[in-house]
């Protein structure tokens, strides 16, 4: 109930500073620069490189908040291979500091969550606000040995195993075939 108000509140606000949010599949290139700029300057954020972020956007597009043509917000997905899984991780959350604390940053989180809602998806994360917004998107969270050995050996690959104050967040369905795996362990 809280998610829906929350949510409500952050589309009247869209309306009422006349912004828009929408699923893109391309960005330009001023954009790109942008993105990663910001995603360099926060330690909160991964820094990424150009090509990555491309085949970021193409292939799993995002979610954006734009005020006339400026983007002023963003959500990426980023695509892992974990066995014969595909584990899609929410990344590079972004809203631009004149229009935080109104919802935005969680209406990004559930849009790009809806949009991948058939699909296993994770959020790594030591930011209490995110960390909290995963609570109330039905994520559940994960202590580290709750996850099946070889998950932990390819976070630790892909360099997602982090330390102490980071939380692993993972959907309903990433969920159940963890706890399968876990079992056959
Ligand atoms: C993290 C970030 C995306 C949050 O964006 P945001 O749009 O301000 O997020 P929200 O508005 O959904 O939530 C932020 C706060 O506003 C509050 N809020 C939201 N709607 C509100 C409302 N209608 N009335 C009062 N408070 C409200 C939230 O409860 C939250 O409160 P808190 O900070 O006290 O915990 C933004 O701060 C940011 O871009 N930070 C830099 C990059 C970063 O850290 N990204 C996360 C990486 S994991």
């Amino acid at each position: 109930m809280k998610e829906k108000a929350i949510i409500k509140h952050a589309k009247m606000q869209l309306t009422e500073l006349d912004l828009t949010s929408r699923y893109e599949n391309s960005l330009s290139f001023h954009e790109m620069a942008k993105i990663l700029h910001i995603s360099g300057l926060d330690r909160n954020l991964n820094a990424t490189i150009p090509e990555i972020l491309t085949k970021r956007i193409n292939e799993n597009g995002c979610y954006t908040i734009r005020k006339e043509n400026e983007l002023v917000g963003c959500i990426f997905m980023h695509k892992h291979e974990m066995g014969r899984i595909t584990v899609y991780e929410r990344v590079t959350l972004w809203v631009a500091e004149p229009y935080r604390k109104n919802g935005f940053g969680f209406l990004l989180m559930a849009k790009i969550s809806a949009h991948y809602v058939e699909c296993y998806t994770i959020s790594i994360s030591k930011n209490n606000q995110v960390c909290a917004n995963n609570e109330l998107l039905g994520m559940k969270h994960l202590s580290l040995d709750e996850i099946p050995e070889f998950v932990l050996d390819t976070l630790r690959t892909l360099g997602k195993l982090r330390g102490a104050d980071y939380k692993y967040y993972v959907n309903h369905k990433l969920y159940v075939w963890l706890q399968k795996l876990k079992e056959l362990e």
